[in-house]
């Protein structure tokens, strides 16, 4: 699997497919889809997404009340933080997204889009990678989600500067770090498939260049809120990631 690089894809809007009003049809739809996140669909039907995104939930600590203020999120894949920012008060929520929406990789946009048409979300989307965010191409957003993303990128610190230009207020992010035991910022370079033995993998910085990379693209307040997180992705499910990950808020 390689992250694909595509500029100016069109995503078509999906709001015309009606959203079964029988559990039964809805299950067979939900069935048909590879979900990441497992998302409460109401009627007793919740996703069969293989993370383990409600406890990733707490640990990030989204606040609990969102309202009057536009949400980014980042490669929302099948956009619970999106919906769940929604659901918080968000006046604007807009997932953004590549890879994963292309359906050439682990999955499909399918489950964001049968998941925003059952709850009768408003969520926006927008086709576009990372390293094209811009105020010019989505504007900037009071609270940036950035969740498990940085380690997917060649570029760290000019991923980092695209995700604060984007950031009026506040950034929440998680992602995998590693050269733990060095004091000095450092950072984990993954040519092949060293981490986890997955080739979209590229690098994972120490807490202290985590830092050092925020603090250098203008963030000013950097919260570390838990340094290591083992369970967040189940190994026997996918073998992808390991379990050193940081969760961070940060200020502009
Ligand atoms: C590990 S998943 C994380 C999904 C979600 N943010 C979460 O925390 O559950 C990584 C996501 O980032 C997206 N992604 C990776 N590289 C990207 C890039 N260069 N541009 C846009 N999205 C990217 C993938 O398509 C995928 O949806």
């Amino acid at each position: 699997m390689f992250w694909t690089r595509k500029k100016n894809k069109k995503v078509t809007e999906d709001h015309g497919a009606a959203t079964p009003n029988d559990p039964q049809l809805l299950r067979a739809e939900v069935d048909q889809i590879k979900w990441w996140h497992p998302i409460d669909l109401g009627g007793g039907i919740v996703t069969p997404g293989i993370d383990v995104t409600p406890a990733r939930l707490a640990e990030i600590r989204m606040p609990d009340d969102l309202s009057g203020l536009t949400v980014l999120d980042i490669g929302a894949w099948d956009g619970f933080f999106s919906f769940e920012a929604e659901r918080r008060g968000a006046r604007r929520v807009l997932a953004v997204d590549s890879f994963c929406w292309d359906g050439g990789g682990w999955g499909t946009k399918k489950g964001f889009e049968l998941a925003r048409r059952t709850l009768g979300s408003r969520v926006e989307d927008k086709w576009i990678e990372v390293l094209d965010l811009s105020p010019d191409t989505v504007g900037v957003f009071d609270v940036v989600l950035f969740l498990g993303i940085l380690y997917h990128m060649k570029h760290p610190l000019l991923t980092l500067e695209r995700v604060a230009s984007v950031t009026k207020r506040q950034l929440i992010m998680q992602t995998q770090v590693d050269m733990l035991a060095v004091d000095r910022p450092a950072i984990a370079f993954y040519p092949g498939s060293e981490l986890g033995g997955d080739p979209t993998n590229w690098c994972a910085p120490n807490p202290p260049a985590l830092r050092a990379m925020l603090e250098t693209v203008g963030f000013r307040k950097i919260e570390i809120l838990s340094k290591s997180f083992p369970d967040h992705v189940p190994m026997e499910t996918l073998n992808t990631i390991r379990p050193n990950h940081v969760t961070l808020h940060a200020w502009k």
